[in-house]
Parts: structure tokens; C-alpha cells; sequence
């Protein structure tokens, strides 16, 4: 059986995810032929010459994605990969697929669903990967569950069994947009006062003003009072996607010159708001936008846009990306930015600006949910560990209290040790159990007494 392995990291043979690919190699030499095509590292040269990656696809029984994940996705170059098979019109019918990744497990499950959605989209038999920790390896645990990941693929392929499709192509509503936005009447109930306050439309669309993503685009402006400054990556000239270098890491400075960090400080950090234009690609938002984002990796952990009010416009059918919909909600609350809304239409288009506008005259934030406060655990906990490096990152999350560590918390966890010494008490705990809502419930009383103080306090200054 031939396994072609397509390893998306920058890296090429020092990608930290290969090493498992390796390991597995040795493990199952008897019954697979690992090949090797290092997409990531080799992408300028696959744009010009598809032929042998073209041979390597067709002549392998299983594709096997080898990535490291980059911004809740993979690298922009293997973005721009599944771009080329898929130009290139490359039938990869009935052919098995699946994954291994390596990374700190922030948002490992919207990359792996990338994967899942384009290996549907070529018609491939797509079996779950592995998503391992960085460290995983280097266990014996680790080393265990590559080995039993693999010995199950094998066993699904000799099955002939594969995971049930999810995504749905057809498109819904797509020429809704156009003819709304050109309707008179909604431009002109939608006129409102001007603001001070600066919006930067940062888009990588086709300077056509006919697409429905430029339509979008200028029904938001017409709609949102503020002054609005489109910013295409188009006319950026990026000298290639994020290398995964870490040269980054102690300095901020990137090894390549081509001005990106200035770029982003000068063109997009100084708007008040921050509003992305794209159109759904591949699932995703395509390979120059990705590469926007995982490049943004030269400011480390610590987002450029922080605390500013975010805004999507996306020409596509997105009630079946519900991926892209995870990945936009989730970069927005870790970023620590209010995700004003996701436009996919002209009305949509102008409910966001309105939303937008209240979020800037308000200066409104967004409590976290699950996926801000879950993703800033982790990334505390590892920023924590590497500050010896990446000092930048450490100084920002000491300034901004992004430390919370449990174990600072000694008071409570002395209260704790408290109240179970107290329950294994058996005369104890029977007085005690009765209570314990009522006393869980004590601080909670004590603000909301202090509201009520506070409250009768305005009311007889009032009178
Ligand atoms: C630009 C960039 C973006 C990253 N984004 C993520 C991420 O979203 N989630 C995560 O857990 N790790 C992330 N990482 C860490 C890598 O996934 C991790 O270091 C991986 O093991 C590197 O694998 P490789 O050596 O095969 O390239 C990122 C690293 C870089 C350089």
C-alpha cells in the first residue's frame, strides 16, 4: 500500500508533526510505502510545475496530510496546495485520505474539519486523524496512539470504510445580495449621522466593482457612519506565508523584509474597528487571506487589533461552513474583539454596521465564551512556560493579568480544604449539607445588598 504523505509545514524535513509520520514509517514498514511531498516548503515551485505532484497524488492508495496548525487552520501554503489539485482538476475519487497534526491543541479541531471539508469536496474516502500534542512523541502514551491511530486507519481501509460526508455544496442565496444592494430605497433609509471614528476593511477581493463581494463591501459603507478605509492584501507583496521559523519570537521581527509588520501597524492597527471582506474558498477564506493571518504570528500571542470591535463580510454560502463559522467566532473572542456580526447579505451587511457603530460609541466588549476563555488558558499556561523567549508575550500577559494561575487563588483553596475537612466529618456534614447552596449563595447577597444601598443612596439624592 503506498502512502504518499503531503507534509504542509513550512519546515519540510523539520516539521516537528513529520517526526510521528517517521515513527510510523518504522512501525508499519511491512505493510505501506511512506513517499514524501513537502507542499509546505515546496509551494512556489508546485505553482509552476504541478506534473510531478500530480503523478505522486494519483499513484498513492492513501493521502496523508501531515501539518502543523496554523491559526485555528493549516499554513496558507497548504491552503494554496488544495488550490492547486484542485485548478489543476486532479480526480482524486475514491481515493482514502486523513490527517496527522501536531500543535498546542488550540483550535485543532477547525483545521482538522478543513481537511475533512475539502477530502469531501474531491469526492475522497476521508478517515479522522490523529491531532497530536506537540510533546506527544516523546511519551510513551504519545507513541501508543499514533501506533493504534494507524493500525485503525489501515483496518477502516481495508474495511472499506470511511467517515459519512458533511458538507453540502449547493449554494442558497447567492444573487440575493447584488439585487438587494442596488435597491434605492434601502440606501437611502439607511443614511445616518456622521462619526469621528475610523473603520479599516481589510479584503483581498478582485478589483471588480461587479462581484458580489465589492457590492457587500459598498453597501456596508454606504450604511456605517464612520469613515471606512479598504485595505486589499491584494496589493501587499508578501514574499511567502509564515515560515514557522521562530526568529520572531524573542524580537518580533520576521526574517523576511517584504515590510509586513509595518504593514499591519500602520494600515490596519490604526482603525478603531476592523471589518474582513472575503470570499468562501475551499472552506475557508482562502490562501492570500490565511497567509495575512498566520503572518500576524510576528506579533506573537498578543493580537494587534486587541480590544477593537470586529466585523465579517463573506460572499458565500455560509449556512454550510459551520467550520468558518467556528473559526471566525473563536479568533475573535481569543483576540479579545467584539465580533459584531457575519454578513452575507446587504441587509445583514447594514445590521452589522449599525451593531459596529454601538460597539464603538459604547465601547462595548464581549463577556468571553468557551472558546475565548478555554483558548487564553492555554496559551497563558504555554506563554508562561517559553517566557524566556517569547519575552514580548510574557510582559504583555503579565501587564494585562492574562496570569491567573488557580494556584495564586491560596485563599480559596484554603476555604476548600476547609469545607472538606468540615464534610468528612459524618456529625458535620449532615448540619452542613442542608446549607451549602445558602452558603454558596453569601457572596452573591452581599452585592447584591451593596446594589441596594447603592440604589436607595441615588434615590435620596434625587428627591
Ligand atoms: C504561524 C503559527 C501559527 C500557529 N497557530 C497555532 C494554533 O492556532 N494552534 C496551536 O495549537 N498551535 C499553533 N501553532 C504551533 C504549531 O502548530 C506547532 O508548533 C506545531 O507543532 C509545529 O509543527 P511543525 O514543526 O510540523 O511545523 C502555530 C505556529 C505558528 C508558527
Amino acid at each position: 500500500m503506498k502512502v504518499l504523505v503531503v507534509n504542509g509545514s513550512p519546515k519540510g524535513e523539520n516539521s516537528v508533526t513529520l517526526q510521528t509520520v517517521y515513527y510510523l514509517q518504522t512501525k508499519y514498514k511491512e505493510s505501506a510505502e511512506f513517499l514524501y511531498l513537502h507542499a509546505g516548503q515546496r509551494i512556489h515551485s508546485l505553482e509552476k510545475d504541478f506534473q510531478a505532484a500530480e503523478e505522486l497524488l494519483k499513484g498513492a492508495d492513501l493521502i496523508l496530510f501531515s501539518y502543523p496548525v496554523y491559526t485555528f487552520l493549516v499554513p496558507a501554503q497548504l491552503h494554496r496546495f488544495i488550490e492547486l489539485i484542485k485548478e489543476h482538476g486532479i480526480d482524486m475519487r475514491g481515493k482514502y485520505a486523513t490527517q496527522i497534526s501536531t500543535s498546542k491543541h488550540f483550535y485543532d479541531i477547525t483545521a482538522h474539519q478543513f481537511i475533512q471539508d475539502n477530502c469531501d469536496d474531491l469526492g475522497m474516502k476521508y478517515l479522522r486523524g490523529l491531532s497530536a500534542d506537540m510533546e506527544d512523541l516523546l511519551s510513551s502514551r504519545g507513541r501508543k496512539e499514533a501506533e493504534d491511530f494507524f493500525a485503525y486507519i489501515l483496518w477502516n481501509m481495508k474495511e472499506g470504510f470511511s467517515e459519512p460526508r458533511r458538507y453540502v455544496p449547493e449554494h442558497s442565496q447567492k444573487e440575493k445580495i447584488i439585487e438587494e444592494s442596488l435597491s434605492r430605497e434601502f440606501f437611502e433609509k439607511s443614511a445616518v449621522p456622521a462619526s469621528d471614528k475610523r473603520i479599516i476593511i481589510v479584503t483581498d477581493m478582485e478589483e471588480n466593482a461587479g462581484t458580489r463581494l465589492s457590492c457587500l463591501i459598498s453597501r456596508f459603507q454606504k450604511a456605517v457612519s464612520a469613515s471606512c478605509e479598504v485595505v486589499n492584501l491584494r496589493s501587499f507583496p508578501f514574499s511567502g506565508g509564515c515560515l514557522g521559523c521562530f526568529h520572531c519570537a524573542s524580537n518580533g521581527v520576521c526574517v523576511y523584509k517584504d515590510g509586513f509588520d509595518t504593514y499591519l501597524r500602520e494600515n490596519i492597527q490604526k482603525g478603531d474597528a476592523i471589518i474582513y471582506a472575503y470570499t468562501i474558498k475551499d472552506h475557508s477564506m482562502g490562501s492570500r487571506f490565511k497567509m495575512y493571518d498566520d503572518r500576524q504570528f510576528c506579533n506573537g500571542h498578543r493580537t494587534v487589533t486587541m480590544g477593537k470591535p470586529v466585523g465579517y463580510l463573506v460572499d458565500g454560502n455560509l449556512e454550510s461552513e459551520e467550520n468558518l463559522r467556528t473559526v471566525m467566532e473563536a479568533r475573535a473572542q481569543v483576540g479579545g474583539n467584539y465580533l459584531a456580526g457575519i454578513a452575507c447579505s446587504a441587509k445583514e451587511a447594514e445590521q452589522l454596521a449599525r451593531r459596529l457603530e454601538y460597539c464603538l460609541s459604547n465601547d462595548y466588549r464581549q463577556p468571553k465564551n468557551f472558546y475565548g476563555v478555554g483558548g487564553l488558558k492555554i496559551f497563558r499556561d504555554l506563554i508562561y512556560q517559553m517566557q524566556g523567549l517569547m519575552r514580548e508575550d510574557h510582559r504583555f500577559y503579565k501587564q494585562h493579568g492574562f496570569y491567573d494561575f488557580p494556584q495564586k487563588k491560596k485563599g480559596m483553596i484554603a476555604a476548600m480544604y476547609l469545607v472538606g475537612a468540615m464534610m468528612s466529618n459524618k456529625k458535620l456534614q449532615k448540619k452542613i449539607s442542608g446549607k451549602m447552596t445558602e452558603g454558596m449563595l453569601m457572596p452573591y447577597q452581599k452585592v447584591l445588598k451593596q446594589a441596594e444601598e447603592e440604589a436607595t443612596k441615588a434615590g435620596k439624592k434625587n428627591e
